[in-house]
């Protein structure tokens, strides 16, 4: 599980991070919703450790640490336990779709190459990529490329997988398929952190969504609690804007994630 207590955080004099506590269970899937600027992805990026927290403590699958006094070798040990999608699929241009999945299983874990190209290979097939095996990224579309990259994270075998906006640089035509994926792979009770603008996918895949604002969890509870319920001010303008600009997401509008992965 993700046990996050008292995390705190600051850039310089701004406070990004002030007081967050929550948990993940295993195979839990958790969505992350709030205004641009309220923390989202420095939470993220400290669970990662690609930003050192100023304080508080975590626990990641058997990993426990007190930010304050983390050792070096926690530290190793908890980056290992989470891999991170980010908005923008970082594939290595020059290798294969294959050979970027297989990467660090071969690198990192010393995996003789056969072996580590027949969990790529799998991996390809689990988010439907196995006919682009040999293709570089250049002849890949985005959802292609966001793809591989997910088959990338998963490949570690992470505790969790961290996504930070995965559809958000996607042109509105690959969206539908990363999201399926996202879903299959949290039909297969990986536990997962998804930030997300599309409240439609938080609503359907999360057991749990968390409302941010200013760097304080504001609210949050099951997806119908947050999206039909709210009880926080600050959430409820932050959905009733949310539904200005994009339509009905309750009903109509926007579509439905299933309509979407259709
Ligand atoms: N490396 C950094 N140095 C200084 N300030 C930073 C840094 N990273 C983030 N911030 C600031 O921290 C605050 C929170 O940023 P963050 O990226 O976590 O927000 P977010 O909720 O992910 O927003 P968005 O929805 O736009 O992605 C912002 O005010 C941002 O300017
Ligand atoms: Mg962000």
């Amino acid at each position: 599980m993700i046990k996050v207590s008292h995390l705190k955080k600051s850039f310089q004099q701004t406070e990004v991070l002030k007081d967050i506590s929550f948990n993940v269970e295993n195979g839990e899937v958790v969505a992350i919703i709030g205004p641009s600027g309220s923390g989202k992805s420095t939470l993220l990026r400290c669970l990662n450790y690609l930003e050192n927290p100023d304080g508080g403590q975590l626990e990641i699958g058997e990993v426990v640490l007190d930010t304050k006094k983390a050792t070096r070798s926690q530290i190793n040990n908890i980056r290992k336990q989470t891999s991170m999608i980010f908005q923008h699929y970082n594939l290595f241009k020059n290798k294969t779709a294959l050979e970027n999945v297989t990467h660090s299983l071969v690198v990192t874990k010393k995996m003789k190459k056969e072996v580590a190209a027949e969990i790529g290979r799998d991996l390809l097939k689990k988010v439907g990529l196995l006919d682009k095996a040999d293709s570089y990224p250049v002849k890949l579309s985005g959802g292609q490329q966001q793809r591989v990259g997910i088959a990338r994270a998963l490949a570690v075998d992470p505790h969790a997988i961290l996504f930070d906006e995965p559809t958000s640089s996607l042109d509105p035509e690959w969206v539908g398929e990363v999201l399926r994926v996202i879903s299959g792979i949290a039909e297969g009770r990986k536990t997962m952190i998804i930030v997300t603008h599309e409240m439609n996918f938080a609503r359907e895949i999360a057991d749990k969504v968390i409302f941010m604002a200013d760097g304080y969890i504001v609210e949050q509870g099951k997806p119908e609690e947050i999206f039909d319920y709210p009880t926080n001010e600050r959430t409820k303008k932050f959905l009733q804007d949310y539904q200005k600009q994009v339509g009905d997401f309750q009903t109509n509008g926007s579509p439905s994630v299933r309509e979407v992965m259709k």
